[in-house]
């Protein structure tokens, strides 16, 4: 049984979470690696709403990558479905999910329906306290560059940091303060990569479907043990 609670304060206020690891926990069972997504969509649930539970002003999950496509059909269709599935089950329990939810990505691979989803979702939790954006065929360089051409549409022949970060998809929320990936692979995979500039990253072998609030714990623990110098001298 779990004691406490963790302690947030401001010097935590996103964690943002890359979800790897699920088909080699389904091969590791002998089970096709759609089942491991299934069950990685169950850990996100979790975690989504123990980070709600512990005082997370905003939280990332990395669903869906502009690489991903690159896997077969049958693979690239199951997390479809998944996502449909996951859609409707939030826009039949919006009252209990306490957060505002952004779906960050280029949206325009998806059907207008999907799109219209997405988007009632977002109007529908848009005044509420907590983030949580959902990274779906998200990648950190189609950002920047959607980011670009914001901008040059919108006529900037100049622009400063702040300016490019408020093109983001993430524009107006804070960067991540901890980064967590798990499956064991120690890289970035193309994600928040503006963001990430200076949060601190926490890596573990755990397969996201036996990511659990305890090794979230763990990972939050690790994460004030830190010095943040950003570049200065404490
Ligand atoms: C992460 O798990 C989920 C997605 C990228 C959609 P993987 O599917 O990458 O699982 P592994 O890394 O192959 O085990
Ligand atoms: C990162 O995992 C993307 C997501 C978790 C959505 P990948 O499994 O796609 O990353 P690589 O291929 O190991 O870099
Ligand atoms: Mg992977």
């Amino acid at each position: 049984m779990k004691s406490a609670l963790p302690q947030i304060d401001e010097r935590l206020s996103h964690v943002a979470f890359i979800m790897d690891g699920n088909g080699r926990w389904a091969k590791k069972r002998g089970m096709p690696r759609e089942v491991g997504h299934r069950f990685g969509a169950e850990t996100f649930r979790k975690i989504a709403n123990y980070c709600r539970k512990i005082g997370l002003k905003t939280v990332t999950f990395y669903a869906f990558s502009t690489e991903n496509w690159k896997r077969p059909p049958k693979e690239v269709n199951a997390i479809m479905k998944l996502m449909d599935r996951y859609l409707g089950e939030i826009e039949r329990d919006i009252a209990q999910y306490d957060f505002r939810f952004s779906f960050i990505g280029d949206k325009s691979v998806f059907d207008e329906k999907r799109r219209a989803r997405m988007k009632a979702i977002e109007d529908m939790t848009a005044g509420r306290e907590s983030t949580l954006n959902i990274a779906l065929n998200y990648g950190g360089r189609d950002e920047i560059v959607h980011a670009c051409n914001a901008l040059i549409a919108a006529g900037k022949k100049a622009v400063n940091e702040a300016d490019f970060a408020a093109a983001l998809y993430t524009g107006g929320q804070k960067d991540p303060d901890l980064i967590i990936r798990t499956g064991g692979d120690l890289r970035i995979s193309n994600f928040l990569l503006w963001q990430s500039a200076y949060a601190e990253l926490y890596f573990t072998d755990c397969l996201w479907p036996d990511f659990d609030e305890s090794k979230l714990d763990a990972a939050i623990e690790d994460f004030y043990s830190r010095k943040r110098r950003y570049g200065g001298v404490l």
